[in-house]
């Protein structure tokens, strides 16, 4: 986890964590006289209305903006639904009630939005931080053979999210993998490739093994 700095607004409090913002488009479009990129501090919490900011922090894909209420209304819940999106060359976008687990099965954080590195590079994982571009990651996106249990009656509504050390993100619990062209396929159980080198991306196929893959995860503790 980076050095996460925080804002104050009228009834509501956002914290930013610059090593996981990866794109310039939501916040600072949402709400350009709060979020300005050329001002220091570029975040005026008290320049829009609390529901107003936590509507546009919502927005934001990789959480790396959150908010907590100061004035008693309710924080942000969950997407009714976990759902997982393939960007094409880059990372995976989740959303929902995420569990993020360490090897040990020891709960790390909850969060209810994140983007996952796929192609091995970041130095922030497991969140992506944009390295993918440099790294000359290339991938379609699209759903080759979907190597995941299918959902079941008394799959968990949470989504957990293990760190395999030097391997793939185990997840547990109803998701929804989503391609790049839309296509989505159900799942429970499965694990997507961090490695960026597996051939049926998104999923894991082993290869990481063959290619000494080092996860490192210093954003896991
Ligand atoms: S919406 Fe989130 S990821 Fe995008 S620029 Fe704003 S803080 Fe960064
Ligand atoms: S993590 Fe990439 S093949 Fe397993």
């Amino acid at each position: 986890m980076g050095k996460i700095r925080h804002y104050e607004g009228d009834g509501i409090r956002v914290a930013y964590d610059a090593e996981r913002c990866i794109h310039a488009a939501e916040c600072v479009h949402g709400l350009p006289e709060v979020f300005d990129p050329n001002r220091r501090p570029w975040i005026e919490a008290g320049a829009a209305s609390a529901d107003d900011l936590a509507a546009v922090v919502r927005r934001c894909p990789t959480g790396a903006l959150t908010y907590a209420r100061l004035d008693g209304q309710p924080e942000e819940r969950p997407s009714s639904t976990n759902e997982l999106r393939i960007a094409e060359d880059g990372p995976v976008h989740a959303r929902g009630a995420l569990v993020l687990l360490d090897a040990e099965h020891r709960e790390v954080r909850r969060e209810t939005r994140a983007a996952f590195c796929r192609c091995g590079a970041s130095e922030n994982k497991p969140y992506c931080d944009g390295r993918h571009a440099e790294a000359g990651f290339s991938d379609s996106g699209v759903i080759g053979n979907p190597t995941i249990r299918p959902p079941g009656e008394d799959d968990s509504r949470d989504l957990t999210v293990r760190l395999r050390p030097d391997g793939p993100l185990v997840l547990e619990g109803r998701f929804t993998v989503t391609a790049s062209d839309g296509e989505p396929v159900h799942g429970s159980s499965g694990a997507l490739c961090r490695c960026g080198a597996s051939k049926n991306k998104p999923f894991c196929d082993g290869t990481h093994r063959e290619i000494d893959f080092e996860a490192d995860d210093p954003s896991a503790g």
